[in-house]
C-alpha cells in the first residue's frame, strides 16, 4: 500500500513499538493520529495529532463513533497497543485476565467492526493488526496473553478471508520479544536464561513498516522464532518437549514474585 498521504490512526502510539512508527510513517509522507488513555499528550509536531481513547472502556464502540466523526479523513488503522502481564494462571487476578482479553482482542474487533464499514464505502482502507509469536506457541507464564494474541490471529485471518472482495485491506505482523516496556525486568532475565533474542523496537517498527508497504496478507518476525511457529503447527510435541526442558527455568521466574 502506498503511504503517501494516508491518515493511519495509530493505538499503541505511545509504547515503544508504537512510537518508534510515528517517524518511519511520517517520513513516508502519511499523517498520524495516536489513541491514548493519558490526559496530557507530548509536544505537538506536524503530521501528528492525539486524541483520548480508553480500548479496555466497555464504551469503545461509542468512543470510536465520536472518533471517526472528528476524523473523517482516517483511511488505515493500525492497532499496536496491548496489555501482557506474566504470571502463572493461578497467580493472574481477574482483572490482569479481563485486561489481556479486552485490550488485546475485543478492542482489535470493535475497531474493525467500526471502520470496515467505513473503509469499504470509501473504497480503500487497512487494517493492521500486531500480534504476537505468542499468537502461534503456547508459552508458560503467558495463558491469557497467548489466548487473546491467539484469538487476535484467528480473527485477522477470519476478516482478511472475508472482506477478501473487498477494498479493504488486512495486515497481522507478530513481533518476537521486543525491548520495551512491556516486559518486566524478570521477563527480560528470563529471555536472557532462554537466549532469546529481543528486538530493538525500531526494527520491528521497520518491519511492520514494510509489510504494510509490500501488501502482506502476515509476516511473522524473528528467526528462529518463525520456524518454531511452523514446527508448532505441524509437529507441536516437538514444542512441547522443547518447552518442558525450559520449563524448570521460566518456573523460577514464575515462581519469583517479581513477574508483573
Ligand atoms: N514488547 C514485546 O516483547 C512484544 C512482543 C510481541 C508483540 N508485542 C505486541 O506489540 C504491541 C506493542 O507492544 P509494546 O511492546 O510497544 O507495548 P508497550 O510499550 O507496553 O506499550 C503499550 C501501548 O498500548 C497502549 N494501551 C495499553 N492499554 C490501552 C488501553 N486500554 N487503551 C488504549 N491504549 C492502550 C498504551 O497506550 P497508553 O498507555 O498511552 O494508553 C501503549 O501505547 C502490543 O500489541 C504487544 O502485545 C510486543
Amino acid at each position: 500500500m502506498q503511504l503517501h498521504n494516508r491518515t493511519f490512526l495509530l493505538f499503541g502510539g505511545t509504547g515503544g513499538i508504537g512510537k518508534a512508527l510515528v517517524e518511519p510513517l511520517l517520513n513516508a509522507g502519511a499523517r498520524v493520529i495516536i489513541a491514548t488513555r493519558q490526559a496530557e499528550y507530548p509536544k505537538q509536531r506536524p503530521g501528528v495529532q492525539y486524541v483520548r481513547l480508553d480500548l479496555g472502556s466497555k464504551d469503545l464502540d461509542g468512543q470510536l463513533q465520536q472518533l471517526s466523526q472528528q476524523h473523517p479523513e482516517i483511511d488505515g488503522v493500525i492497532h499496536c497497543a496491548g496489555q501482557n502481564h506474566f504470571a502463572s494462571l493461578k497467580d493472574m487476578s481477574v482483572e490482569a485476565l479481563d485486561d489481556q482479553l479486552t485490550v488485546n482482542l475485543r478492542s482489535a474487533m470493535l475497531v474493525a467492526r467500526h471502520f470496515v464499514p467505513r473503509f469499504s464505502n470509501a473504497g480503500a482502507g487497512a487494517l493492521v493488526f500486531v500480534g504476537s509469536t505468542f499468537g502461534s506457541i503456547g508459552f508458560p507464564g503467558y495463558t491469557a496473553y497467548c489466548a487473546s494474541k491467539f484469538g487476535l490471529r484467528g480473527f485477522s485471518e477470519a476478516l482478511r478471508r472475508e472482506l477478501a472482495d473487498t477494498p479493504v485491506q488486512v495486515i497481522y505482523v507478530a513481533p518476537r520479544a521486543t525491548a520495551t516496556a512491556m516486559n518486566p525486568e524478570a521477563v527480560n532475565e528470563l529471555n536472557q536464561a532462554l537466549g532469546n533474542t529481543m528486538d530493538p523496537p525500531e526494527k520491528v517498527a521497520g518491519a511492520i513498516l514494510e509489510a504494510m508497504q509490500k501488501d502482506e496478507k502476515r509476516r511473522f518476525l524473528g528467526w528462529p522464532e518463525k520456524l518454531f511457529v511452523v514446527i508448532n503447527g505441524v509437529l507441536p510435541r516437538i514444542v512441547d518437549k522443547a518447552m518442558l526442558k525450559q520449563l524448570p527455568v521460566i518456573r523460577r521466574f514464575l515462581d519469583s514474585g517479581v513477574t508483573s
